[in-house]
């Protein structure tokens, strides 16, 4: 995969795609061979990424103190994906590495995907799929029947966002599709913007205990971690169903089992969970409340190649010395170290060499 010149060494520490070539397609116009690796874990990491100028990876990287001291050149790290919670970006400023997200790729995906979780939960639609291939069909008294009815409906319910960023509000506004009352809970929405949209703001107390949907859609952080649990999730009807596609780590997943198990809510929809890949033995696993899907709400063919490039045009932004586009810690831009040995970029941003 290398170039005829090399600038640059771009480093994929990991990824969900079997190449590298779009990248190297991208970012060898700017004179910068691209490595791809598969690194999962601090040394891996320590091993591939500390002569690297720039880096590409996604949250399954844990970019530690410890390995972001130990990067050498690197001066810009672009992450595939809107959570970054597996970046240590303080030591990342520190150091005067530009992180960067991609943030407004798949927005529609997940949206569409927390309100597809809703549908199949208030349907029943997998257990019901289940039925209908074992030849089991839904007459009166039969299991299919007792275990089906009475089906769920959203028209006229409360739908209650947990986060109310790109995606909560494109949640918001396909639940109003459907007739529902929305509420929302984010310390950072002002009453003006929540009201323009025909939400309403309110506690995350009275979130809890109102709605019959509850869709998680806040960014993971410390103050996120564990947001909803054992004490928010007692707050929620027994009629209740929650969905999360944005942070396994937002719910308390233990005590999400035990308000199942006990029956003291109808459901939940996980597209994401506390540990991924989930333990086979965990007990979220056996339960017929429950649907998963692996962590794929932002998934489609689309918005795959769409994030591809964008994350390595941020890559060659920050390289050159222009300005990168969503920038996490726009203060370490100014203090950027500059790839060493690039006379061009110590001169300036120039474009790009063909
Ligand atoms: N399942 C997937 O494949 C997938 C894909 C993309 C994003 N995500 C997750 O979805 C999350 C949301 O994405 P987005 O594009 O809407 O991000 P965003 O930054 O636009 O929205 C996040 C919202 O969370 C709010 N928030 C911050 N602290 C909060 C708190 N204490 N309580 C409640 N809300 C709080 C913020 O104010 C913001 O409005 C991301 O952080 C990411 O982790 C998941």
């Amino acid at each position: 995969m290398s170039t005829r010149s090399s600038r640059f060494e771009v480093v994929i520490a990991n990824s969900e795609f079997p190449d590298g070539d779009l990248e190297q397609e991208i970012l060898g116009k700017i004179g910068a061979t691209v490595k791809k690796f598969q690194a999962h874990d601090v040394n891996e990491l320590l091993r591939i990424t500390r002569s690297a100028h720039g880096i590409l990876c996604t949250y399954e990287a844990p970019f530690t103190k410890e390995v972001i001291s130990n990067l050498e050149n690197a001066s810009v790290i672009v992450i595939s994906a809107v959570g970054y919670d597996n970046i240590d970006v303080k030591a990342a400023t520190e150091k005067g590495v530009v992180v960067c997200n991609v943030p407004d790729y798949m927005t529609f995906e997940v949206a569409e995907h927390t309100v597809a979780l809703i549908l199949a939960l208030i349907r029943r639609i997998p257990l019901a799929d289940r039925f209908v291939r074992a030849g089991e069909w839904s007459t009166y008294g039969s299991l299919s029947w007792t275990r089906l009815r009475p089906l769920s409906h959203l028209d006229g319910r409360v739908a209650g966002i947990v986060g109310f960023g790109r995606i909560g509000k494109q949640v918001a506004e396909r639940l109003q599709a459907f007739r529902m009352r929305l509420i929302a809970y984010d310390p950072y929405l002002s009453k003006d913007d929540a009201t323009a949209r025909g939400v309403e703001p309110v506690s995350l107390h009275t979130l809890m205990k109102e709605s019959d949907v509850i869709a998680v859609n806040a960014l993971l952080s410390k103050e996120t971690y564990h947001l909803i649990g054992d004490q928010e999730l007692r707050l929620m009807k027994q009629t209740a169903i929650i969905v999360n596609t944005s942070r396994g780590k937002i719910i308390d997943q233990s005590a999400l089992v035990q308000a199942l198990v006990g029956k003291r809510i109808a459901g939940a929809g996980l597209d994401v969970q506390e540990r991924e890949p989930p333990d086979p033995n965990d007990p979220l696993l056996k339960l017929e409340n429950v649907i998963f899907t692996p962590h794929v709400g932002s998934t489609s063919e689309k918005s795959y190649s769409e994030m591809r490039r964008m994350a390595a045009e941020e890559i060659g932004r920050v390289l050159l010395g222009e300005k990168p586009r969503h920038p996490i810690n726009p203060e370490a831009v100014v203090k950027a170290r500059l790839p060493k040995g690039s006379r061009e970029h110590s001169e300036g941003p120039k474009k790009p060499a063909n």
